[in-house]
């Protein structure tokens, strides 16, 4: 996956994410980061790429050429790919796990990030394919977000994070917050690690933290719950033969796991 980013700040965005695991990725060649810097298209002589608004009102516009120039010098380089230009903008489209999914699974992705007061409409409606936006607040530039948005589309990259890594991945994907866990030492501060933990027995080990998760995602996002809940019960209708004993919800939310598992195994031997 080839990320591009078309700012007025390179170095911001590139020494924010050339660290950690999304160093590794890049040097793995499992990801590659480039910003290009809109200011090096300017034709002004001063090196301006902002103006005044029509009209009036507060602050200066980012200009449509500079921008424009910029995003064609990047799409020469990409022989007839037509990738998707993301705008960072609080009006657009809420980012959020599933688009980044979907966003992951594309070979190239333009970032588009505005500053000062935005960008000249024109050059939006000519190059802009998303409008995407962080949540309902206003951020002075459009950098923070693309930042943002890479490092989670990245770790949904195959190869970015090691298998033990994207383990972690699957709670998240099965609409549930994450169970709580604990290093040593077994005791801090008179709490103790829970004694399940250090049973060794790896299925009372999943059904504890299932339930914890379950206990978690209802008192802090009850909306995700109802989901979740939602999903199981259509699951358990479309599947009677192997819901009819009597199981907890978390054990029939393991058995909902394993058997989705099971199907799409299926299906990919069926492909092959
Ligand atoms: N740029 C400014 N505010 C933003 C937001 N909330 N989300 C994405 N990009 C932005």
């Amino acid at each position: 996956m080839n990320f591009h980013i078309l700012t007025l700040f390179p170095e911001m965005v590139e020494a924010g994410l050339n660290t950690s695991i999304l160093k590794r990725a890049i040097e793995g060649g499992f990801i590659t980061i480039k910003a290009t810097d809109i200011r090096d298209y300017t034709l002004d002589k001063h090196k301006k790429v902002d103006d005044y608004p029509y009209g009036g009102g507060a602050g200066m516009l980012m200009q449509a050429q500079p921008v424009f120039d910029a995003y064609k010098a990047l799409e020469k380089n990409m022989d007839n790919r037509k990738p998707r230009v993301l705008f960072m903008t609080p009006q657009g489209r809420r980012f959020d796990q599933k688009f980044a999914e979907e966003l992951s699974k594309e070979e190239d992705l333009i970032f588009l990030c505005g500053h000062y007061e935005g960008i000249d409409e024109r050059v939006i409606e000519e190059i802009v394919t998303d409008e995407v936006s962080l949540g309902d607040f206003v951020l002075t530039g459009g950098e923070l977000a693309s930042m943002v948005m890479i490092d989670c589309i990245s770790r949904l990259v195959p190869g970015v994070l090691g298998s033990e890594e994207s383990a972690v991945d699957e709670s998240f994907s099965d609409g549930l917050l994450e169970y709580p866990q604990y290093t040593r030492p077994e005791e801090w501060m008179g709490k103790r690690v829970p004694d399940v933990l250090l049973s060794g027995n790896h299925k009372e080990i999943a059904k504890w933290r299932t339930a914890k998760a379950l206990e978690r995602t209802k008192e802090k996002r009850p909306d995700m719950y109802k989901d979740m809940t939602d999903k199981l019960d259509t699951f358990k209708s479309q599947n009677p033969k192997k819901f009819r004993k009597k199981r907890s919800l978390e054990e029939d939310l393991m058995k909902m796991r394993e058997l989705t598992a099971q199907m799409s195994e299926e299906t990919k031997e069926n492909e092959e």
